[in-house]
């Protein structure tokens, strides 16, 4: 039987694992920072759902509603979500994206929002197909290995 809930410490080596089919890498010291700051203490405003078929954790979500971040409203943001291979096209997603939107609604928010890589097509069809669309903001980037800063000619002659 799918059922998703509130992760436990006991969850962590099989969300490490699942994790590392996705990424190809075992980060088990970030996933007991990300434990501590949504799984311990989380709840209501951060939430980390493990979802499980008969017992066996096969997915998790992580999201957290956070307070006028870009000049917006306080709204739920997806961080992560992933399903174990075995059990994927299933419904797993689909219901482990629900739980959280339900329970970011009841703190609230009105707005779910998340960003995936744009070579992430998967994802990309996964969410639109649970009704998310492009939205108003942009992200914007820059290389910070290359940069170098320009304050512009009449800046130059104030620092020089
Ligand atoms: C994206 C992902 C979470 C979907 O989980 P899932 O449990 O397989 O999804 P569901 O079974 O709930 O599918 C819901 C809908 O998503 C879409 N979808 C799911 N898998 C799909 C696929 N392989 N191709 C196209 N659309 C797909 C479909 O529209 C599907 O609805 P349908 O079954 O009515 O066609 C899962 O494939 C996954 O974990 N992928 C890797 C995610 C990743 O890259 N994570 C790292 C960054 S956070």
């Amino acid at each position: 039987m799918l059922r998703v809930r509130t992760v436990r410490a006991s969850d962590m080596p099989a969300v490490v694992a699942l994790d590392a089919t996705v990424t190809g890498l075992h980060k088990a010291a970030y996933w007991q920072r990300v434990f501590k700051r949504y799984g311990n203490h989380g709840q209501g405003q951060r939430q980390f759902l493990v979802a499980t078929l008969d017992e066996q954790v096969c997915g998790f979500v992580i999201g957290e509603v956070r307070d006028w971040e870009f000049g917006a409203p306080p709204c739920g943001w997806v961080f992560a979500i992933d399903v174990m291979p075995s059990a994927r096209q299933l419904g797993v997603g689909a219901r482990m994206l629900a739980d959280l939107a339900a329970r970011f609604r009841r703190e609230g928010v009105d707005t779910l929002r998340t960003m995936t890589s744009s070579s992430n097509s998967l994802l990309q069809s996964f969410f639109r197909s649970q009704g998310m669309r492009a939205g108003h903001l942009l992200p914007l980037e820059m290389d910070l290995a290359s940069w170098e800063p320009d304050y512009g000619d009449a800046a130059g002659e104030l620092f020089a």
